[in-house]
């Protein structure tokens, strides 16, 4: 359908986590009118969930060289260094201004902001908040300082496809929204700047820790505007998040690796600390090694998960420095307090997304990403545990940035014709709501922690049967599935999930969380490189 309503913008925000929210705070307090689309509330995305914090070196002694160093190593090789340089120097007074709008951290008894360390920091360098509710603070402030700063926002407005002008400049984007007053149904906002800030793609997989609304729409929807998307196939399995048997599908509870970082054991079922040993800083190394422990340790005793083991924290510190993961145990039936917690590898982070440059510009004019869609260079083949929060606030600032230093030596919107032709929204084959769940099980089984090429490859003809199967219907009986959120998300999730398996098979090397069982061995020779996708758009 054509949109049936439009409105126009200077800059169109699509996501309301920390990378979206930091995005349209900074380009309205830059005089430029922003309107901010999200798919479900304001507060719905994977920016709530984050638990153990926010990395930058704001502790006594610590610099932004140490927390590069750390950044690099956890990359395996794959890092952009100007990229992560940024992140890091730029970091410390990007958590200062979050302060300033409105979040709390947790402080030490001396006044300062109290520090946790995680895997593959050398040191205690994450802020947190509530204990382990660093996101949902996060969340809760931005949330405020945009309604009180009237940034005016859409929710229920799942996006479908960038507009873009006789030039290929990014001209807004379509919408459908659901039940949000005059804004109804499939829709327009016509903007010269777009800034994907969509979240990550964790739905793909069966268990994740991400919530629903993580179904890749933002990578989805640059590939079909001929973006460059890098990195697919470095999708990060957090290591520790709560066992709810084999069968679990959907969002699990994470058990942060903070919690590790205050000093828990990962131990087997016999009790043996199984990575002590195995890496310089044992349950403290990088989370792909720390991962790949879990699952190697699960292969060699036929076991369904590893347990990590709390118990001596205490009931006081459990209660006051982890509220969230002890409620989250408890109502699972687990008491960390007097019993190991039971907890496996699941789908975590995104490392790979839509290729940016160091002001978050994807390689279409106009068109912007941060946030866990956008690969900025700074996680290379494995993010380094809370460097995503960051990520989202120093490259939204600079995207902001450079959207109003284009707007004012550019008079960015007086270059886009108005009105924007409407563009029919084109035919894509939507996949039915159920597909959702086929995706996630053939890509648990083909590309989930352990991969080999002929998973992979069982993976690839499964998703094009799928694929086949929705085109032909379409092609062939003039049929699709009716146009809604569930069935823009499953095709949305195929979508990503054909280019991540895609990547995978081309990647003949195990290289930071991508694991190759055929191929055990990093390979710097072939494979210092990365895989850059680009859809071809004769070929859906
Ligand atoms: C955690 O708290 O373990 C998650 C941190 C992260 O993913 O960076």
């Amino acid at each position: 359908p054509a949109p049936g309503w439009s409105i126009d913008a200077d800059v169109v925000v699509v996501g309301s986590g920390v990378a979206g929210l930091t995005a349209a705070l900074r380009c309205e307090a830059a005089g430029l009118t922003t309107v901010v689309v999200t798919k479900a509330r304001l507060d719905d995305g994977s920016t709530r969930w984050a638990q153990g914090g926010i990395a930058a070196a704001l502790g006594e002694g610590d610099t932004p060289e140490q927390h590069l160093a750390d950044t690099l190593v956890a990359g395996a090789g794959l890092c952009d260094e100007d990229a992560v340089r940024i992140l890091v120097t730029e970091g410390p007074d990007a958590v200062r201004r979050l302060i300033e709008t409105g979040a709390h951290f947790d402080e030490s008894e001396e006044g300062g902001l109290e520090l946790t360390r995680e895997g593959g920091h050398h040191r205690r360098r994450i802020a947190h908040a509530g204990g382990d509710a660093t996101g949902a603070e996060i969340s809760r402030a931005l949330v405020e300082a945009a309604r009180a700063r009237g940034v005016r926002t859409i929710e229920n407005a799942l996006v479908l496809d960038l507009l873009t002008d006789a030039d290929g400049r990014t001209a807004g984007v379509t919408l459908h929204v659901m039940g949000e007053g005059q804004h109804d149904g499939v829709g327009a906002v016509h903007a010269p700047a777009v800034v994907l800030a969509t979240g990550g793609m964790g739905q793909v997989f069966s268990a994740t820790t991400n919530p629903s609304v993580s179904t890749g729409d933002g990578v989805a929807l640059a590939l079909r505007a001929g973006a460059e998307i890098s990195d697919l196939e470095f999708v990060q399995f957090h290591p520790t998040v709560l066992f709810l048997g084999a069968d679990a599908e959907g969002q699990q509870p994470l058990v942060s690796e903070a919690v590790r970082g205050e000093g828990a054991h990962l131990v087997d079922g016999d009790g043996v600390r199984f990575m002590v040993g195995q890496h310089e800083l044992a349950e403290l190394a990088p989370r792909d090694i720390v991962a790949k422990g879990i699952m190697r340790r699960m292969q060699e005793q036929d076991a369904e998960h590893m347990f990590l083991d709390a118990r001596h924290f205490g009931a006081d510190m459990w209660e006051h420095r982890f509220p969230t993961i002890l409620a989250a145990c408890r109502a699972n039936g687990i008491d960390p307090v007097y019993e190991p917690i039971p907890i496996a590898p699941a789908a975590h982070y995104a490392s790979g997304g839509v290729r940016t440059d160091s002001q978050g510009r994807t390689t279409v004019p106009g068109l912007y990403a941060c946030g866990e869609v956008a690969c900025t260079g700074v996680h290379g083949a494995n993010r380094l545990a809370s460097n995503s929060l960051l990520e989202g606030l120093v490259y939204a600032e600079r995207i902001a940035a450079d959207i109003a230093a284009s707007h004012a030596d550019n008079g960015l919107l007086a270059r886009v014709p108005h009105p924007v032709p409407h563009p029919e929204v084109p035919a894509h084959p939507l996949l039915a709501p159920e597909d959702r769940f086929a995706i996630q099980r053939i890509m648990t089984d083909g590309a989930g922690v352990l991969r080999s090429a002929d998973s992979l490859a069982r993976a690839a003809d499964q998703l094009q049967r799928l694929h086949a199967d929705a085109r032909e219907a379409l092609v062939e009986n003039g049929k699709t599935a009716e146009p809604g959120v569930d069935t823009w998300e499953a095709t949305n999730l195929l979508c990503v999930a054909r280019v991540l398996v895609a990547a995978a098979r081309l990647r003949e090397e195990t290289r930071g969380c991508h694991w190759r069982e055929d191929r055990p061995e990093r390979d710097d020779t072939d494979w210092r490189r990365h895989i850059v996708v680009r859809l071809n758009p004769d070929r859906t």
